[in-house]
């Protein structure tokens, strides 16, 4: 059918054409932007799942609520470094810039401008942000992350109320950053939070993220709720298909439908993916048949082969893909680390770097103690197809 008009655009973090099924998160999101400007307590979201699922496409939807609700907002994505700090002292300064332009503050945000500035300055990277203020010692710039984060939040958090708005940053794949700074960041939005300054963040990250919040725990859980973003129920994966090709006067036969559910398992990207390789393979011009569906699994299959899972899969070492062939073999599912070692022939304590780093690159996550998984969906058959010669 015609390329032109293919409703699914696949692309991490890109709008599906019909959002399904996340309305309790957007409802419960825009409430609490409404709380927290009105200088009421109120948890933001901590949003966990695995790749695709769509935490990236939710937390871009949280920015829309809260720029309409008359917020300043930013969005940081932490990457595989995970480095924070100086990524939050650049958003904040994207955020009062704005401010400035906006609502032409000139003058009454010297201040806050000049506590960043000691702030950025006092980071052990010491970047130096293009801020024409003298930096103001003393609230942020003790060298104390946890501190001196409180001390920002609080300074602009003053300034924002001062000027009737609020300040929202989202921040995505949180689970890069290392305990002591999420813990810094949980503390610092504590402080702002008890208050009542309109402050907030959404994140969103890979399931091992609540665990990280370590010591920090009973402060993350004042602050925010954890949901748990996972595959589509299967009325929801109906929808998310046949609402964009009804737009487009198209309607998929119910054996198609049935057949997406079973090969996706009702995980978003996968959806997206198949219902464009299925959108271009079909015949038409107003249906999509389950022969359709058929003729694009191959397609759809390579399409997802060598960009979503062969970007996980790439750089990683001959010892960590023998690792992952084994939980392959030994799984769907969480397997046991015990038994992994046991495939292998070696000692868990051996084969400890190998989970650490898995882990730490955030290939896999542990579901429980004890327990290692995959962090992408049908990973497992990846490398079953990729490295079906792998032997443990
Ligand atoms: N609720 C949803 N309904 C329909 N499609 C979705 C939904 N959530 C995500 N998608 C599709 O899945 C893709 C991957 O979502 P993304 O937010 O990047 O996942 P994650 O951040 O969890 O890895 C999106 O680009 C979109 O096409
Ligand atoms: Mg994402």
């Amino acid at each position: 059918m015609d390329p032109v008009r293919n409703p699914y655009t696949p692309g991490a973090g890109s709008r599906p054409q019909a959002l399904v099924g996340r309305d309790a998160e957007i409802d419960a999101m825009d409430v609490t932007l409404q709380r927290v400007l009105a200088g009421r307590n109120e948890q933001s979201q901590l949003l966990t799942g695995l790749r695709g699922v769509g935490k990236t496409v939710l937390l871009n939807e949280f920015e829309e609520l809260a720029e309409g609700r008359g917020y300043f907002h930013e969005h940081i994505e932490v990457s595989e470094d995970g480095a924070l700090a100086s990524a939050l002292a650049s958003a904040l300064r994207r955020v009062l810039l704005e401010m400035d332009a906006k609502r032409r503050l000139g003058g009454a945000l010297r201040r806050a401008f000049g506590v960043l500035k000691a702030f950025a300055l006092r980071l052990p990277d010491g970047i130096e942000l293009h801020i024409d203020v003298d930096a103001v010692a003393g609230p942020a710039d003790s060298g104390d992350l946890e501190a001196d984060l409180a001390g920002l939040f609080v300074e602009l958090g003053k300034v924002a109320r001062e000027h009737r708005t609020g300040i929202m940053l989202t921040i995505d794949e949180l689970h890069y950053v290392d305990r002591p700074t999420l813990t810094a960041l949980i503390v610092g939005l504590h402080r702002a939070a008890q208050l009542r300054l309109p402050v907030t963040v959404a994140g969103a990250g890979l399931p091992n993220l609540a665990a990280l919040t370590g010591e920090a725990k009973t402060y993350a859980e004042r602050l925010f709720t954890f949901p748990v973003i996972d595959s589509l129920t299967d009325a929801q994966a109906e929808e998310a298909l046949r609402a964009p090709a009804r737009d487009e006067g198209v309607e998929w036969d119910p054996a198609a439908i049935a057949l997406a559910q079973e090969v996706t398992r009702n995980y978003p990207y996968f959806l997206q993916e198949f219902g464009k390789r299925t959108w271009i393979v079909a015949d038409g011009p107003d249906r999509i048949t389950g022969d359709d569906f058929r003729r694009a699994v191959p397609l759809s299959i390579a399409a997802l082969d060598d960009g979503f899972f062969r970007v996980r899969a790439t750089s990683s070492t001959k010892a960590e893909r023998l690792y992952m062939g084994t939980m392959a073999r030994l799984g769907p599912g969480p397997v046991r680390t015990a038994d992994v070692a046991a495939a292998l022939g070696r000692t868990l304590a051996a084969l400890s770097p190998t989970r650490d780093s898995l882990i730490k690159r955030a290939l896999c996550y542990a579901p429980d103690r004890g327990e290692i998984d995959f962090t992408v969906p049908l990973f497992g058959e990846y490398m079953k197809r990729w490295m079906p010669g792998v032997r443990g």
